[in-house]
């Protein structure tokens, strides 16, 4: 670790946190301070970011064919987290033209988390780029538990990026979910299965699908039998994916057409 870097961690360790650790891109990343597990994979966090959510979703050709003047993509970022996927989606949006309208509605129920990474100090900031600074720096408290920041593209386009602060699995986010879709788009990326069960089952899938355009993208790390089940009992078909990782396969899954939607 260079000298400045362990200045920089000093400083602004928050061991509440958890312990910040370096990942195989160079980008930093949390252990859990309680069950240890990191926030990415040790491959790199940023890399995961742009390859799992970004590239391997589509989202980038979408983004690269530009986006019509009058169409909105809608993003749901399942944990918000560190914010390197919100934070790549956006970075994407704006390096690719940044027509059209984007709305990423980020959810995340630690408030000690978004509060450092609101700072741009956090431990995993060290190196961000001070346009990814300057974005979490901008989000503003709208109305209770909801933050806003609104970027405007040099395409004309314009991005909306709003994070909810609570629990994911309540009435009011998956209310709050359904009313903000439809979403093209769904970054699942909780804590694994075995940590954070409530947030892979039947009953959350079931909740955010309405909130889903029908032939919407959801990505994710975990290809858990469990979760394969719970996603295709709550309407989606699935594909295991090749990784760009040591690990083997990644999931993309699509929402079906039901009865009752838009035509
Ligand atoms: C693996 S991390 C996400 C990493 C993040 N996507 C990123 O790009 O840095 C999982 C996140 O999900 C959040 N989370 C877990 N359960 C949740 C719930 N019930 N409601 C909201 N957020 C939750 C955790 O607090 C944690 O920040």
């Amino acid at each position: 670790m260079s000298g400045f870097i362990e200045l920089f961690m000093t400083k602004f360790s928050a061991p509440a946190l958890g312990e910040a650790r370096q990942t195989g891109d160079g980008s930093w990343t949390l252990a859990h301070p309680d069950h240890a597990e990191w926030y990415h994979s040790a491959d790199g966090a940023l890399a995961e970011a742009k390859s799992l959510y970004v590239e391997s979703s589509g989202i980038l050709g979408d983004f690269q064919r530009g986006t019509p003047d009058a169409e909105t993509v809608r993003v749901l970022d399942v944990g918000l987290g560190l914010g390197y996927n919100a934070l790549a989606t956006i970075d994407a949006w704006l390096r690719c033209g940044s027509r059209g309208r984007l709305e990423i509605l980020s959810l995340e129920n630690n408030d000690a988390l978004f509060e450092a990474m609101r700072s741009g100090e956090a431990p995993w900031q060290v190196g961000w780029d001070p346009q990814w600074t300057g974005a979490v720096k901008n989000l503003d408290l709208v109305s209770d538990g909801l933050w806003q920041a609104t970027i405007a593209g040099s395409g004309g386009g314009e991005l909306l990026w709003r994070v909810f602060l609570g629990d994911a699995l309540s009435d009011h986010a998956t209310g709050l979910v359904v009313r903000s879709g439809p979403f093209d788009y769904v970054w699942q990326d909780p804590f694994s299965p075995e940590k954070n069960p409530g947030m892979w089952g039947l009953e959350w899938f079931s909740a955010i699908t309405p909130g889903v355009r029908p032939d919407g993208c959801l990505m994710t790390y975990s290809v858990a039998r469990t979760v394969r089940d719970a996603l295709e009992t709550a309407g989606w078909r699935i594909e295991k994916i090749p990784t760009t990782t040591r690990k083997k396969n990644w999931l993309k899954a699509f929402r079906l057409a039901r009865p009752g939607d838009p035509k």
